[in-house]
């Protein structure tokens, strides 16, 4: 039995921002940010939008893409970084509730921008286990919501989306998840956090800094976690299952920072070309990032049932990781 990616489906909100538009309201440029980051656009969500909605929509698109009514899902897992509540209850339960998948557990993941490639990994162990056989895996972000709008060195970076892919039991041996790198590094939990809010820094009303309630990044370090972690995690993937990087048509990783996969590729001798973005248009989605790149390699024509890909990502936690998939 293989875990097979049968649909994917995404959801990008219509409001869409250039960098000159930010740049009317911070101390910022597009000549800035797309030399620094590769970002042109990011879309942001209605006012009436909750990172709940963005999954429903992706997810009724790959529900019907893949054939499937809400009823047969097993499990909705879902991850995201910028959910409906803080903590409880979860956005997987929400989402589980709107798409009407009544017989199906969910689940909230959080690792971060590497979420999307934990949930896969885990989706496919669920289904080889025998546990499940539909499985909605989600990634969906808000981050706008969270983003410090005074803090020009990360505000600039993150855009609004969501992506849902289904994870389905099935017999073809050529195609499926077949393996995962997961890793951590929790000694680097402070470069990338939301500092109040939680049981160690509880909200209190009137000494809270609000400031501590949203997005902070240690932008450098996190970079330079970034760049090296990339190239491991492809080596590992590369040297576990014998493959070289010839074997693999794209490597689809998380969409940070243009320059972070960049200096990936020159320091790995991987063509910058294997590595497939689409961070001009999007900016960072964090956990969306992956399945919007995977989507849109599948509408361009550039992604067939077989095809050998490697996923790769970094995020808060820190966390890290890739998946080798047989598309
Ligand atoms: O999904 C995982 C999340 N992590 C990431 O996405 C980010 C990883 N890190 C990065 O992508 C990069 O470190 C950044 C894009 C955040 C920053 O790029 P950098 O090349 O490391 O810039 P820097 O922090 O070294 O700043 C260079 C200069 C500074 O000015 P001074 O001090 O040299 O005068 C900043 O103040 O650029 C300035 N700067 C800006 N200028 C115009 C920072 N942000 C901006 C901005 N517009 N938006």
């Amino acid at each position: 039995m293989q875990a097979l990616i049968q649909s994917i489906g995404i959801y990008v909100p219509s409001k869409r921002v250039s960098n000159d538009e930010l740049a009317k309201t911070i101390d910022t440029t597009d000549e800035w940010i797309v030399s620094h980051t590769g970002i042109r656009y990011r879309h942001f969500a209605a006012e009436d939008e909750a990172a709940s909605d963005l999954g429903v929509n992706a997810s009724k698109i790959a529900l019907e893409r893949a054939g499937l009514k809400p009823e047969d899902i097993d499990m909705v897992l879902v991850t995201s970084s910028s959910g409906d509540y803080p903590d409880f209850p979860s956005t997987a339960c929400i989402i589980q509730d709107k798409i009407g998948a009544k017989n199906a557990g969910a689940v909230d993941m959080l690792a971060g921008c590497t979420g999307f490639i934990y949930a896969l990994e885990t989706a496919k162990n669920y289904i080889l286990a025998g546990s499940a056989k539909n499985i909605l895996v989600i990634g969906t972000e808000i981050l706008t919501r969270v983003t410090n709008w005074k803090d020009r060195n990360t505000c600039v970076l993150f855009g609004d989306a969501a992506g849902a892919v289904v994870v389905q039991a099935g017999e073809d041996g050529n195609r499926g998840i077949k393996t995962s790198v997961l890793r951590s590094d929790g000694s680097g939990a402070d470069y990338l956090l939301r500092k109040a809010g939680g049981s160690r820094n509880p909200f209190k009303p009137g000494e809270t800094d609000p400031t501590d309630l949203l997005l902070y990044m240690d932008g450098r370090r996190v970079y330079n976690f970034a760049v090296k972690v990339i190239i491991d995690t492809i080596n590992t993937l590369l040297k576990n299952n014998n493959m070289t990087i010839d074997d693999i048509k794209y490597i689809v990783p998380h969409q940070a920072n243009r320059r972070i996969i960049e200096a990936a590729a020159k320091r790995s001798k991987i063509p910058v070309e294997k590595f497939f973005m689409v961070i001009d248009e999007y900016a960072n989605t964090s956990t969306a990032s992956i399945p919007l790149a995977l989507h849109t390699l599948v509408e361009k024509g550039l992604l067939k049932k077989g095809d050998p890909i490697i996923t790769v990502g970094f995020g808060a936690g820190l966390t890290y990781g890739g998946n080798l998939i047989y598309w």
